[in-house]
């Protein structure tokens, strides 16, 4: 079921809610506010009075976790393996999926997807996020939250914002200067609010500029409510506002749950504030009647109730789980050709590293998205399924025609792990030394990292001569990594995140000392690095990335010529245009291409990092195939944040797009006049 803001059923939504908040009392509207039950961590407050029941959440973006559902349910690829398929379509199709299990788990919201930019590869959430372009975040996150909502459930968008660190996340500060905020931090935020009206958001634990979000009106109240239309209502993180006891500006600022119990709504403070007219009954209103909205729109109350049956059978969705896992894994190194395998040419693959038979789907490991999957193939079951009667699986790695080092990180504390951001870029000691002692009994070993953010490979890297980044790739993660590696699937993936050569190339580490990252002795976190995120800062102070963003190689060769536009006129921010290039699959192998566009405004008066992802299409060619890829340019994707007047405005003057396969490729390049209309 997907609502529209404007449709008739909305309007019958609303007038249940008005119906609604005119029975309850004051009281009645406190406790609707909080979770009250002690030891209940997921559900809100009932009002059995009036039929009201509790709302049931769960995390989170791998899957419906394990801490808030007695279910085994299908553990997916990490959010930034999702994000690395550069593939609207398969997002839409994982959110549908997730909507039906988490109605199947008798579960009403979806604490997710996650959308904080990608600041440093440090950050120990890097793996639940999807990158550190806000473009193709949100591209990615519209269809998840789209997909998720269709099926009746809710998508709570967090964390609601600048939440870009583990380290002192309850307590820094994230400093940010206001066109930063708006263009890299806040923009996919407000582009999934606009483009598919997620029914809640979830506030960080951050503070921001010295505020935590809840006592932030301008920020909750006028820029997500009022500026963007935000309709849903906003949940903190989970006792986020432990450290605050003001109801009065929470209400105000537009907070409507506090969870998992009360500190600000507890129901004294609440009597106490509204007796001293720190809020209105109107106010008060406003953030129930944003609350109650989810009932209906989920059908847990209303006409069109829900009938859920808990003890509906969930197969899982394995098979998807597989296919953003395979679509989603990076090639970034290949030399001679090493892969794919051919099973037919080999008698003996070695087998070696610290991931090679590890399931990761366990109670509480890595944080809240936790998932416990009904199986979880691991590298080694699913290699030795494939291998099974034509190939040895070995251990010494001279003692094969090739090996295969299953190398990266996990979610204990200190790697990629919710709550402490990771100790080291490097692997750790005694991996370096494995991938370099097998090298030199095999040089024809393979690298797989299973990881969640960049890793630092320089001490090795040169003696390997091919590495698969697989990410975290879920329950099938055995399976699908053998499909990649034996060739039954052409490897497709992007990297949404750039993979630095070494930590103090990244922006957030570039400075000496902690006033960047982790902050300062006052718990400020200076984001100096200003737009320069990502790509951006590499590409404007001109340094080499170990590989660049959008990079990802294929077994087959593609080639593109004639990037051309429909019109060279682009009029304002509401205005598009469409690009085209000719695509040709010049290899043997069927496979699929990531088509990106960027965009340079030369002669802006305000500065523009060198190149910003504005569009990509990915598509699949035969061998031999020629095909011509348009993606759309929207005028609002070119757009720039006006800290004189607090409000976006369209791109003027003179903007290069150019065209390739990553943001550092060779580039097909046109340009267009972009005009305010
Ligand atoms: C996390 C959230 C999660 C919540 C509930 C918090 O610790 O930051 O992402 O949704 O817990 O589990």
């Amino acid at each position: 079921m997907s609502v529209s803001p404007n449709s008739e059923e909305n309007m019958a939504i609303d007038s249940y809610v008005e119906n609604l908040v005119k029975k309850l009392t004051l009281e009645e509207k406190f406790l609707l506010l909080a979770n009250h039950a002690e030891g209940v961590y997921f559900s809100s407050t009932p009002i059995d009075r009036l039929g009201i029941p509790s709302m049931e959440m769960t995390d989170g973006p791998l899957g419906v976790a394990w801490h808030s559902s007695n279910r085994n349910c299908t553990r997916f690829p990490a959010t930034i393996g999702l994000a690395a398929t550069w593939d609207r379509s398969l997002s839409q199709l994982m959110g549908e999926a997730l909507g039906r299990e988490v109605k199947a788990a008798g579960k009403h919201l979806l604490l997710a997807p996650g959308v904080n930019i990608h600041r440093t590869p440090l950050n120990g959430r890097t793996f639940e996020y999807m990158s550190e372009d806000p473009y193709l975040a949100k591209e990615i996150a519209i269809p998840y939250v789209r997909g998720v909502q269709n099926q009746g459930v809710g998508a709570c968008l967090k964390h609601f914002a600048a939440n870009n660190q583990e380290t002192n996340r309850r307590t820094s500060s994230s400093e940010i200067d206001e066109r930063t905020l708006h263009e890299i931090y806040l923009r996919p935020f407000k582009e999934v609010v606009q483009h598919a009206n997620p029914w809640s958001v979830m506030g960080s634990y951050n503070k921001i500029n010295g505020k935590y979000v809840y006592e932030d009106i301008q920020l909750l109240r006028r820029t997500l409510m009022d500026d963007w239309g935000f309709k849903g209502f906003v949940v903190t993180d989970w006792d986020a506002t432990k450290y605050m006891d003001d109801a009065a500006i929470c209400i105000n600022s537009g907070l409507s749950l506090e969870m998992p119990r009360p500190h600000c709504y507890k129901l004294e403070s609440l009597r106490d504030a509204i007796e001293k007219q720190g809020f209105t009954e109107f106010r008060l209103d406003d953030v129930v009647r944003r609350f109650l909205r989810m009932f209906f729109l989920t059908g847990i109350m209303g006409p069109n109730k829900n009938s859920i049956d808990v003890s509906e059978d969930i197969t899982g969705n394995p098979d998807l789980a597989r296919r953003i896992a395979e679509e989603g894994m990076v090639l970034l190194k290949n030399d001679r050709g090493l892969l794919p395998i051919n099973l037919e040419k080999i008698q003996k693959l070695a087998l070696l590293g610290p991931n090679l038979d590890v399931k990761l789907g366990r109670p509480q490991y890595g944080g809240s998205s936790a998932v416990v999957p009904p199986y979880e193939i691991t590298p080694l079951e699913g290699f030795t399924e494939r291998c099974q009667g034509k190939v040895s699986i070995v251990n010494d790695p001279s003692d094969a025609e090739l090996a295969i080092v299953f190398a990266g990180l996990n979610h204990d504390k200190g790697m990629d792990a919710e709550s402490k951001d990771r100790e080291s870029f490097d692997l750790p000691k005694d991996q370096v030394e494995l991938i370099k002692r097998t090298t030199k009994d095999n040089p024809d070993t393979i690298v797989v990292l299973i990881s969640g953010s960049p890793i630092g490979m320089e001490q090795w890297l040169g003696d390997v001569p091919a590495v698969l980044e697989a990410w975290y790739p879920g329950m099938e993660s055995g399976r699908a990594i053998a499909n990649v590696i034996f060739g039954n699937v052409n490897p497709s993936g992007k990297l949404p995140i750039t993979f630095p050569r070494r930590l103090v190339d990244s922006p957030a580490h570039s400075v000496k000392g902690t006033r960047t990252y982790p902050g300062d002795k006052h718990l400020r976190v200076y984001y100096n690095e200003g737009l320069n995120v990502g790509y951006r800062f590499f590409d404007t102070m001109n340094i080499e990335p170990q590989f660049p963003f959008g990079f990802g190689l294929s077994y087959t060769h593609f080639e593109y010529e004639n990037f051309r536009v429909n019109k060279t006129k682009l009029m304002g921010m509401k205005d598009q245009l469409i690009t085209s290039v000719d695509v040709s699959n010049t290899g043997s192998l069927i496979g699929s291409e990531v088509i990106q566009v960027y965009s340079n405004q030369k002669q802006s008066l305000v500065q523009r990092p060198p190149r910003e992802l504005v569009g990509f299409e990915k598509v699949s060619l035969e061998p031999g195939q020629t095909v011509t890829i348009s993606a759309p340019i929207l005028g609002r994707d070119l757009a720039i944040y006006d800290v004189k007047k607090h409000r976006w405005r369209a791109a003027t003057g003179e903007v290069e797009l150019f065209a390739g396969n990553s943001s550092r490729s060779e580039f097909l390049s046109e340009t267009i006049v972009c005009c305010e209309n």
